[in-house]
């Protein structure tokens, strides 16, 4: 399978309900028991979304429900932590487009909190050579700020690690220009992404 942005219209031709507010307050819920209150993440394998663009939320919740990545299995951190553990694909699976619109604005107008986490200033001062060179295109002033791919800059490095692994295997369908720019990245480069990411808070 190659690497297309899923097409949302398609979606949402296909699901034509529209979310009520009391569906998006249990929605939202269900988010924020593993990616924490407004989405600021405390664990460092579960991504901050909170601040996140819209669209970069809404596109990654439909590729779960397509299945263009793989489906981690994760337990719950908040409230009802009893609960069985579960994946993203099938938190996604029953999902209409105008959900994940909304849950996208939602995660979108709260807060980006950056995560207090360790990091080595080495990797983090190779990291950052590393990042001008071949992602600053995408994930400008330092992965800062969402533009074309999301912000970075005090995301969680246990969860970065997963995801630019999963990228690099071919696990997970990223942009054909990320994954140019991936090619020649080893463990010891992606270790030292984390760091400089991590560094930033
Ligand atoms: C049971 C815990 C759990 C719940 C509930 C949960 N998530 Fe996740 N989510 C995770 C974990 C763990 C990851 C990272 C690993 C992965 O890709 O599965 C993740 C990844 C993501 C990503 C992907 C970021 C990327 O790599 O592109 C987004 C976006 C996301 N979740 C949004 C949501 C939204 C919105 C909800 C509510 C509808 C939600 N999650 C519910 C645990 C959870
Ligand atoms: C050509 C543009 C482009 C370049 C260059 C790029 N990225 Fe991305 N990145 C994106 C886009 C777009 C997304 C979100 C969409 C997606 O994942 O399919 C993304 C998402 C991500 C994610 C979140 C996980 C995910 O797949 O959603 C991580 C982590 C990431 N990029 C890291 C990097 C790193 C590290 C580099 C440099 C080695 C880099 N990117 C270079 C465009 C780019």
């Amino acid at each position: 399978m190659n690497y297309a942005p899923v097409c949302l219209l398609a979606v949402a031709l296909s699901f034509p309900l529209l979310a009520t507010g009391a569906d998006l307050d249990a929605l939202i819920e269900e988010c924020d028991s593993c990616h924490g209150p407004q989405g600021a993440s405390s664990d460092s394998d579960v991504p901050i979304i909170g601040g996140q663009s819209s669209s970069y939320i809404a596109t990654s919740l439909a590729y779960y429900q397509e299945w263009g990545r793989p489906c981690i299995k994760s337990a719950y951190r908040h409230g009802d932590t009893s609960k069985p553990v579960t994946t993203m694909c099938k938190i996604c699976a029953d999902m209409s487009f105008d959900e994940m619109e909304a849950l996208g604005d939602y995660y979108a107008s709260q807060k980006y909190v950056a995560a207090k986490q360790d990091f080595n200033q080495a990797q983090a001062e190779k990291g950052a050579l590393l990042h001008e060179k071949l992602c600053f295109s995408c994930h400008p002033k330092g992965g800062t700020i969402a533009e074309r791919g999301p912000i970075l800059a005090g995301q969680w490095a246990g969860y970065l690690k997963t995801a630019v692994g999963q990228a690099l295997s071919g696990e997970h369908l990223v942009p054909p220009l990320m994954e140019k720019q991936f090619a020649d990245l080893g463990i010891e480069d992606i270790d030292a992404l984390a760091n400089y990411y991590a560094s930033q808070q």
